[in-house]
């Protein structure tokens, strides 16, 4: 029996959650977006700074606990932003030195694949598609493994840089889907898959230079891009299925919210004989709700910070998925 107060601040997204036995029972979320450009980490940084108290007494508020119940304080350690996890990190050495209780450091990435179990994954492969980070990744053999991922721009990033070439504002997912669905015109693109890897800066500029000519309408383009690097994503994934043997695949990421996205993970995994998962939109975006559940299974199994060790505590913006130390399974 533990109550978990989950930080998240990698990236663009400040939140906190509470969870209980593996119930969330609060999730409150607050995204910094710019009507022009991509993130700039120092305004994100302010913009977390801003948010961070209001969000806590939401989380306490809608969990209905108090703050004396708390066990422990589980934060996103990273991989991320450095500017945007200092306010993280800060934040929870505060709440923990106030409340006296430990700290848990959870990998980002990690936690995406952990919410799963939440919609009934046991053992997936995970298709994690956000803005920084695109990577098939799998446990196996004591530690989560990256079994291929993009080998230059995450998909979210390519999305929104795209976005803005197109004048769409940030994040621009949503609008390239609503323009996408009005065409079933496809132009070729490029289609840059390498193993499991992908690539996809030279798809970027292939679509900026066909944005540039005006030669092609913005809904056909935003159709094109969908289905050639969605292609690419299930391709990988597939290979990834076959690869470990394993037979579910789940999602997480933002771009994961993408309904042709899942359509054709779905189709895929009904012509393999897979299960296919995704968690509600809560849990796919970046969240804390991820944080605390994962926060909480590693504080069971006795992965805590606590007492002078707190101050040596320091984020990890460059934490590899396969660096982290499974020690709860
Ligand atoms: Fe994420």
């Amino acid at each position: 029996m533990s109550l978990i107060l989950g930080i998240e601040s990698t990236a663009h997204t400040f939140g906190i959650a509470v969870v209980k036995n593996g119930k969330v029972l609060s999730n409150v979320r607050d995204m910094y977006t710019t009507e022009s450009g991509g993130i700039i980490p120092t305004e994100s940084a302010k913009h977390h700074e801003r948010v961070k108290e209001e969000l806590y007494k939401k989380a306490i508020a809608e969990g209905k606990i108090q703050e004396k119940d708390i066990d422990a304080i589980a934060i996103s350690q990273g991989p991320g932003l450095a500017p945007c996890l200092l306010i993280g990190m800060r934040f929870a050495k505060e709440l923990s030195k106030k409340l006296n209780v430990p700290i848990v450091p959870v990998n980002h990435c990690v936690a995406h694949l952990e919410i799963g179990k939440i919609t009934g994954a046991k053992d997936p492969v995970l298709l994690y598609t956000s803005g920084a980070n695109t990577q098939i990744i799998a446990y196996a053999s004591g530690k989560y493994r990256i079994f291929g991922e993009t080998l230059d721009l995450g998909v979210g990033n390519f999305i929104d840089t795209f976005g803005r070439y197109a004048g769409l504002g940030f994040p621009a997912g949503q609008r390239i889907q609503e323009l996408a669905s009005k065409s079933k015109n496809y132009i070729e693109l490029p289609y840059k898959v390498k193993g499991m890897d992908i690539a996809l800066s030279g798809i970027l500029t292939n679509l900026k230079q066909k944005l540039e000519s005006r030669k092609y309408p913005i809904e056909d383009l935003c159709f094109s891009l969908q289905e050639t690097v969605f292609t690419m994503l299930v391709e990988t994934a597939e290979r990834a299925l076959a690869h470990t043997g394993k037979k579910e695949l789940l999602l997480g990421g933002g771009v994961a919210c993408n309904s042709r996205l899942q359509e054709m993970c779905k189709i895929m995994c009904a012509e393999r004989g897979a299960k296919f998962f995704c968690p509600e939109r809560q849990f796919l975006v970046d969240n804390a709700g991820m944080i605390a559940f994962l926060g909480e299974i590693e504080f069971n199994s006795g992965i805590k910070v606590s007492g002078k060790e707190i101050e040596k505590l320091d984020i990890k913006p460059r934490e590899r998925t396969d660096n982290v130390e499974v020690k709860w399974k």
